[in-house]
């Protein structure tokens, strides 16, 4: 099978790269994959390390946005897997015009050309943002989408159009929801490597309002499993969810990696709350669990321990990100967060 992977330098499609050429994904073995990535700043070609020399790999240095880069590379696949997309809530609260770039445009110029070169199945990968708060229970794949802030608006509406390329054209589509992943190779923006990279450095961490907002953390790894049997065996025109991590408060999420850095509370800052700020987050997975045998398999305790050690271990990867890092916007990042 020859997979084109969009976004394969970032946080996910790396661990999916990774673990497809290492043949530890359900289906996927012997696989081939070619890469297209723009490399933004949380795309790095260091993620890709460990399959550089692999003769099943390929990368392109190019925008999805470009139909020069797609005319070349996509021909000759047999599925697209796409992850690329400007993924930091943050950032899309400051400037939302470059999410509606790569996640608007740039899906509807992949579907247009996986159409052109007859590629077989498009996964596009999603996540639960495009729901919106649930104050108790979970969403079910039918549930109406209703996005509350720039990042998860461009993700639904890529969604939709994804999904409107199925029911139109007949594209072989395919689209994932998941919760929030953590694991190695994570932009030390986002909180876990944030908070995790501030610890290590003796730096102080913040915390958003009161921290009672809620995340289903599930380990990069139990993502990527998901998405091979989506890839595999999934419903063409069908939605699936991805969760079953372990649903956390922002402050039990703080007290454990505290506790895993030998840090204390007196390394918190609470900052104000990110605008628009939804409270929780929460999936429900009967269906990709039913029809395709999905199981989370990494549980929290032993995850967030080797991601801690992975960092801790890591250091030149992670050192050469964070000045970017502090860049980005938000309370979360810049000054704020050094003192
Ligand atoms: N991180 C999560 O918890 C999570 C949860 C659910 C869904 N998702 C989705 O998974 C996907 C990957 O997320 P991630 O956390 O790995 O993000 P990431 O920011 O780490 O990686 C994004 C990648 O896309 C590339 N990219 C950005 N714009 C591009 C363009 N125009 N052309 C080509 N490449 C481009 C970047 O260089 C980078 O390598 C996204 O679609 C995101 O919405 C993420």
């Amino acid at each position: 099978m020859k997979l084109l992977v969009t976004g394969g330098a970032g946080f996910i499609g790396s661990e999916f790269v990774r673990a497809a050429l290492g043949d530890r994904l359900p289906g996927l073995s012997g696989a081939a994959v070619t890469v297209v990535d723009r490399l933004t700043y949380s795309g790095n070609r260091a993620n890709l390390a460990p399959v550089a020399g692999d003769s099943r790999f390929r990368f392109v240095h190019g925008d999805i946005c470009d139909a020069g880069t797609l005319a070349d590379a996509v021909p000759g696949h047999d599925a697209i897997v796409h992850f690329a997309a400007e993924t930091h809530v943050d950032r899309s609260l400051v400037g939302a015009e470059r999410f509606v770039r790569t996640n608007v445009l740039g899906t509807q110029a992949l579907l247009d050309a996986a159409q052109r070169h007859g590629v077989g199945r498009f996964l596009h990968v999603s996540t639960d943002e495009v729901y919106g708060s649930i104050v108790e229970g979970s969403w079910v794949e039918t549930a109406p989408i209703a996005p509350t802030m720039p990042y998860a608006a461009t993700k639904a509406a890529a969604d939709l159009l994804a999904l409107a390329h199925h029911r139109v054209h007949g594209l072989d589509v395919v689209v994932t929801r998941c919760t929030n992943n953590y694991g190695p190779y994570q932009f030390p923006e986002k909180m876990i490597p944030l908070f995790v990279t501030n610890l290590l450095d003796g730096r102080r961490v913040p915390l958003y309002g009161d921290g009672r907002n809620v995340r289903d953390w599930l380990h990069v790894f139990d993502h990527c499993r998901a998405l091979a049997l989506v890839l595999r065996s999934g419903r063409a025109g069908e939605v699936y969810h991805v969760g079953g991590g372990t649903e956390l408060t922002n402050v039990e999420l703080t007290e454990r990696l505290l506790a895993a850095c030998g840090a204390g509370w007196d390394s918190v800052d609470n900052v104000p709350d990110r605008r628009a700020h939804d409270l929780r987050y929460s999936l429900d997975i009967t269906k990709i669990r039913t029809e395709l045998g999905y199981e989370p398999s990494v549980g929290i305790v032993a995850g967030l321990a080797e991601t801690v050690a992975w960092y801790r271990d890591n250091r030149a990867w992670w050192e050469p990100l964070k000045p970017a890092a502090d860049a980005g916007a938000g309370p979360r990042t810049g000054q704020l967060v050094a003192r």
